[in-house]
């Protein structure tokens, strides 16, 4: 089957109340590990892409590692997202690459660094919609402003100054009618990176409640949880044992982002997890063996270990077993799906 537009996941995800984790890929050895665990788990699949991966693997390279894991695993839905897309330009140049959803993350400017106002990411959010829409594409939208800075994308906010920037609940209601995208990234306190927490989270920085409160009004929008790395203690481990230096911190415990799935969360972004988990087998087939220089030696092992994170994941987020239920469509016949759709909005606003 050729890769499924990601909404299509989203919403089998919704009706039968589950999670679908989104990894962050940069190479062939980490689709691979994705691919591992997908067949072990029977689990559909949703790949994701920043800007800085794009430009590191080169367009070319990545969309035909996409169709060679397309064509090795016929049986299991792939989703291909553009991560944070910065501007509906880039957006729109994943599309033509072959990506079938993107993300216009307007909350920040197109530096990637400054928070935006309300305006400017309906205005850019919007653009987007009515583009991707056309061609059947998945469009995921951001409202409220995350921690960190990865490779540069993110305003640097750390753990106080994100309290501030946490979504609106009143403001995501109207964004969604606003802008009329799949799904909708929230922002809850957490971070990108590994440096989320600084504590184990309470219900004080990690703002569960919040997604319970924006699920009760916008039922049926499919919520995305960024930053939700768990940085388990046990990979960071592996790292500190064999001479990386990774300081106290902590991440999103699976149980919440499991306590998110309950209430409307459906996409899981998850980067950070499978960094640390290549990193600490690299570092440790280095230390077994100084003399040792053949690559496969040591990316054969990060690639394992990624897939076990991924498995992991894929089990606890209930996506596992479902890869085979699910009835698949292609962008072509979600644009007839998306007409209707506006057609149906259209009348709405008449009466
Ligand atoms: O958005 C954050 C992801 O972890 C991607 O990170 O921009 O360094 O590729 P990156
Ligand atoms: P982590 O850094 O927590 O893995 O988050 C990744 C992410 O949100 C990508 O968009
Ligand atoms: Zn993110």
């Amino acid at each position: 089957m050729p890769l499924v537009p990601m909404r299509i996941l989203l919403d089998h995800a919704a009706e039968n109340g589950y999670g679908l984790a989104a990894f962050n890929v940069n190479n062939m050895e980490q689709i691979q590990a994705i691919m591992m665990a997908a067949q072990k788990t029977d689990s559909p699949v949703i790949v994701q892409a920043s800007r800085g991966a794009r430009k590191y693997s080169n367009d070319a390279y990545l969309r035909h590692l996409m169709l060679a894991a397309v064509e090795l695993n016929p049986k299991i839905p792939i989703a291909m997202h553009q991560d944070h897309g910065n501007s509906p330009e880039t957006c729109m140049s994943a599309i033509k690459q072959g990506f079938t959803s993107v993300m216009m993350d307007g909350s920040l400017d197109e530096s990637g660094k400054v928070p935006m106002d309300y305006a400017y990411n309906v205005a850019v959010t919007r653009k987007v919609v009515e583009a991707a829409h056309a061609v059947g594409v998945t469009v995921e939208g951001e409202i409220g402003a995350l921690g960190g800075i990865e490779d540069g994308h993110g305003a640097g906010l750390d753990e106080e100054e994100v309290k501030l920037h946490l979504t609106n609940p009143d403001d995501a209601e109207r964004f969604v009618a606003d802008t009329g995208v799949d799904a909708l990234a929230v922002a809850i306190g957490t971070s990108h990176g590994a440096y989320k927490f600084k504590r184990k989270p309470t219900g004080e920085v990690l703002k569960m409640d919040l997604i319970e409160e924006i699920h009760r009004r916008l039922p049926n929008t499919h919520l995305v949880m960024h930053g939700s790395s768990s940085v388990p203690e046990e990979l960071l481990n592996v790292i500190r044992m064999h001479g990386g230096f990774i300081p106290e911190t902590y991440g999103v415990p699976v149980k919440e982002i499991q306590r998110g799935i309950k209430h409307g969360v459906r996409k899981v972004n998850i980067d950070t997890d499978n960094r640390l988990a290549m990193t600490g087998a690299i570092r440790r087939a280095f230390d077994a063996d100084p003399n040792e220089f053949d690559p496969r030696k040591y990316l054969g092992p990060a690639r394992e270990a990624m897939a076990a994170v991924c498995e992991e994941r894929m089990i606890a987020f209930g996506q596992a077993g479902n890869a085979g239920k699910i009835k698949v469509k292609t962008c072509r016949q979600m644009v007839a799906f998306y007409r209707r759709q506006s057609s149906k909005a259209a009348r709405r606003k008449k009466r």
